[in-house]
């Protein structure tokens, strides 16, 4: 699988009525397995302030640190096509300081798309990263950025009211130049009215089959996290207990002097421990 997915692909995928599957992924090693599947599309969230710093919230990723995952995510898997998240606080000071920091997962990290958190508020940062020639990818519905604001999550898009301004904020978005649309946990009836009525690709965290594409955390995908999950997050493996399990029995090799044996260490050449005793005498 050489060949790179770009946003070309991704709008056929569309036409063609084929699904796109996404994952939020954050390291190389996992991109490095990812490249080898048919997943077309992977974002690096700033869920990882949650999944790899193990804060509480996104709102502590910074540019720094998400560009420096999104190059690594890049390195193992150059074939995907590679959304990177704008964290809290890179494009909500001012339009000049929103598009340098959209320009340095571009020159930096090799994204082909960055995804922005945006309500009517951010239109003019759709327009400013769109214009700088840049695809964008617009996140509306539940904006887990806003937390500290809103206080508690909560599905969007469930009453007619609700519903009839995210299908409005989803129509400016494509005016202010979105190439794409990512709608989180919106009621599956209004992402797939959305999903109807946009030419860009639409896709799906938490928000219904109905939409192009899903997408959903790569450790939630695994199996490997633990605690309350939303609704929407499915496992597809449990490669929590497989890793306790392995780690289990490392520390027993260790512990009973199993591990290391003589295959997983160096060894001196041959004649030389003979040789290097006679000195040790001398
Ligand atoms: O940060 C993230 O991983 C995301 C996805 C859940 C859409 O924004």
């Amino acid at each position: 699988m050489n060949t790179r997915f770009t946003l070309f692909e991704i709008y056929q995928e569309k036409i063609k009525n084929h699904k796109i599957a996404a994952v939020t992924c954050y390291d190389y090693t996992t991109a490095k397995l990812i490249a080898q599947t048919p997943i077309q599309m992977v974002l690096v969230g700033d869920s990882a302030a949650q999944l790899v710093l193990g804060h509480d919230s996104t709102l502590p990723a910074t540019m720094d640190f998400m560009v420096t995952i999104t190059a690594a995510v890049r390195r193992g898997a150059p074939n995907v096509c590679l959304v990177a998240d704008m964290p809290f606080l890179s494009y909500q000071t001012g339009l000049s300081e929103a598009v340098k920091n959209a320009g340095r997962f571009a020159a930096e990290a090799g994204v082909q798309m960055i995804k922005i958190e945006a309500a009517s508020a951010h239109l003019n940062v759709i327009k400013a990263v769109s214009d700088a020639g840049m695809a964008v990818m617009a996140h509306i519905g539940m904006l887990p950025q806003t937390i500290g604001k809103i206080g508690k999550l909560k599905a969007e898009g469930t009453t007619a009211e609700m519903a009839a301004q995210l299908i409005d904020l989803s129509k400016q978005m494509i005016q202010a130049g979105a190439s794409s649309l990512l709608l989180e946990g919106i009621a599956a009836e209004v992402a797939q009215i959305i999903t109807q009525n946009t030419e860009v690709p639409v896709i799906s965290c938490g928000s219904g089959p109905y939409c192009d594409g899903q997408i959903l955390v790569a450790p939630d995908v695994l199996g490997l996290t633990s605690g309350p999950k939303p609704k929407f997050a499915k496992s597809f493996a449990d490669l929590s207990n497989a890793t306790i399990e392995a780690l289990k029995a490392y520390a027993l090799a260790v512990s009973n002097g199993s591990f290391p044996d003589y295959d997983h260490c160096y060894h001196i050449k041959n004649g030389e421990l003979e040789k290097l005793q006679k000195m040790l005498k001398e």
